[in-house]
């Protein structure tokens, strides 16, 4: 509906101005995302009437005290506030050592009432610990971040719907979904090859069958590769980085960045930026999401799904 509405409209600017320059269309994720949520919102409604005040469970566990991981965590407690989920957040202190996380974890693990689970990261501790012992601790039907071997595997292999998607790449299939652009057979360019984006983010194009090339630190003359793009998708860390005239003309542009500049125009003396140079790439992509306001909205949203998924597969198992 709106991949119509925002093409004829494109369509009627660019013939104006009688050349073929396109115009972006803005993909939003805080409008997205909110139907998102309204559309789970109803499905605990009914689980919770059919099933005599059931809610779906999600616990949020935190070592430390970082304010970025903070802020990330209230988002996340408001938005399964509103649907109905019960999200619970337990902090341990920077102290904490990698036995104490892990026996929260199993603990977790082991209660019926928590059916999402995730680690924030990064972990914030004086002791080391180690991540990916940590993320593969936590029991593969309650991994609603997608982040523990088993769910990543599966998704590398393309066993999609047997396992819980990381919520930043799952997020930016549904922005890409709202385009209208089919991603079969585009050729789709990721940068950065991370766990919790880039890496996913591949897998998901590729078994939505693109053709894909994954760009990191390593990779020469990153400007040809962004100019070969049909969908960009773009998870860095580095403030505008990605500039307009590296793009293909029309292209689709996921921006997952989310990076803090010095703005004194602004009270708080700071303004956050994407990983794209918007005000060039607007200029020649044909879809852009917002920062913030795009991916950031979805990766929330996609981690309230993963939680009701998991309470209903529950669900499912207890009446066998
Ligand atoms: N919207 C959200 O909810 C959300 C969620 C997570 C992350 N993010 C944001 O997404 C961005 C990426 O996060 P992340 O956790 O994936 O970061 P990360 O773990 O630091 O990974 C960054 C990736 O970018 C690559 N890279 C770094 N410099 C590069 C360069 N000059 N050219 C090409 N590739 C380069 C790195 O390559 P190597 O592998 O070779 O080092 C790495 O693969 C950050 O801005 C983060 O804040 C947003
Ligand atoms: C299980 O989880 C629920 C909901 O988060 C919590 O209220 C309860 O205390 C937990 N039980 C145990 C034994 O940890
Ligand atoms: C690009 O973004 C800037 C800043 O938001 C805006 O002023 C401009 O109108 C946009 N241009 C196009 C072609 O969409």
């Amino acid at each position: 509906m709106l991949s119509l509405a925002a093409l004829a409209l494109r369509l009627r600017v660019s013939g104006c101005q009688g050349r073929r320059r396109s115009i972006a269309t803005v993909v939003s994720g805080n409008r997205m995302s909110k139907l998102v949520r309204e559309r789970l919102q109803k499905e605990v409604e009914k689980m919770r009437s059919q099933f005599s005040g059931f809610r779906p469970g999600l616990l949020v566990l935190q070592v430390g005290d970082r304010d970025d991981s903070n802020l990330y965590i209230s988002s996340k407690l408001k938005a399964a506030a509103e649907i109905g989920i019960d999200a619970r957040h337990v902090r341990l202190p920077n102290t904490a050592r990698q036995d104490e996380v892990l026996q929260n974890i199993r603990s977790a693990n082991a209660n019926v009432s928590v059916h999402g689970l995730i680690v924030q990261l990064p972990l914030d501790s004086v002791n080391r610990i180690d991540t990916q012992l940590i993320t593969n601790a936590v029991a593969p039907e309650k991994d609603v971040d997608g982040l523990s071997c088993i769910n990543a595997g599966k998704l590398s292999r393309g066993d999609l719907t047997d396992c819980f998607l990381p919520c930043t790449p799952n997020g930016c299939m549904e922005l890409i979904r709202q385009t209208g652009v089919s991603v079969a057979g585009k050729h789709a360019v990721v940068i950065g090859r991370s766990k919790i984006v880039g890496a996913p983010m591949h897998d998901l194009l590729l078994w939505n069958h693109a053709t894909v090339t994954t760009c990191h630190s390593w990779t020469h003359d990153l400007p040809l590769q962004v100019g070969r793009a049909d969908i960009l998708v773009v998870g860095v860390g580095r403030a505008e980085m990605v500039r307009g005239d590296w793009l293909k003309e029309g292209a689709v542009v996921i921006d997952c960045g989310i990076n803090q500049v010095p703005d004194e125009t602004k009270a708080s003396g700071i303004r956050v930026v994407g990983d794209v140079h918007y005000t060039s790439a607007n200029q020649s992509a044909g879809f852009i999401t917002p920062v913030p306001g795009g991916v950031g909205p979805m990766t929330v949203a996609m981690l309230m799904q993963n939680t009701v998924q998991s309470a209903q597969r529950f669900l499912q198992n207890q009446k066998h």
